[in-house]
């Protein structure tokens, strides 16, 4: 019996590439039905090497990428869903792609959200409101920052004595699990998976 083709996924990156790497694990272990065709670096970066010893192609776009830019290098690269992984840049959504475009936010959205809040800069707006319990939240993409219907949130402790480092590492445990199972209930609902 043959299964379709897993989803296709290209992981936009500026960072350090944890993200990439917990999804090409979580799929590794077979707990998502999907694969990463591309992955798009707005500058050089820890991610691209990353992306490079995954044995993932990878694309440096500098600056922010035009919206038909975008098509054709998701086209090129038969892409279904586009993953932002700590991506700094604005990305435009083309209609075709509304839906499909997935972020994850370091905070209980639409608190703690953004122009510039991205990083420790979150974490540290989380410490300074004094509220007990942060998280991460994923959410489909408009062409606003961290705006765009929410898809899933999960939450963590604040403790007493947290630095927005030590917040920082709790938050981003919750998120290895929480974009995946995000993904997950995407793929599933849209019907393509696997
Ligand atoms: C993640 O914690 C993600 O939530 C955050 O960047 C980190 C990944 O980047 N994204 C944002 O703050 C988007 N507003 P890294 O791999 O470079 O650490």
């Amino acid at each position: 019996m043959t299964r379709a083709d897993p989803d296709r996924l290209a992981v936009f990156l500026s960072g350090t590439g944890r993200t990439l790497v917990n999804l090409a694990a979580v799929i590794d272990r077979g707990e998502l039905p999907a694969e990463i065709g591309l992955v798009v670096a707005s500058r050089a970066c820890e991610g691209i090497g990353r992306a490079e010893a995954l044995g993932i192609p990878v694309r440096l776009i500098e600056g922010e990428i035009e919206a038909s830019e975008l098509e054709a290098v998701l086209d090129e690269f038969s892409i279904d869903w586009v993953v932002l992984a700590g991506y700094l840049k604005r990305l435009p959504v083309p209609t075709r792609w509304v839906g499909r475009v997935v972020n994850i936010h370091p905070a209980l959205l639409p608190e703690f959200g953004g122009p510039g809040m991205y990083g420790d800069r979150v974490h540290r707006a989380v410490l300074e409101a004094g509220v007990p319990e942060s998280g991460c939240t994923v959410h489909l993409c408009d062409e606003h920052y961290d705006t765009g219907p929410i898809v899933f949130q999960q939450r963590c402790p604040v403790l007493p004595g947290d630095t927005p480092r030590s917040l920082a590492d709790r938050v981003f445990q919750v998120e290895t699990e929480a974009y995946p199972a995000a993904l997950r209930l995407l793929i599933e609902r849209s019907g393509s998976g696997g």
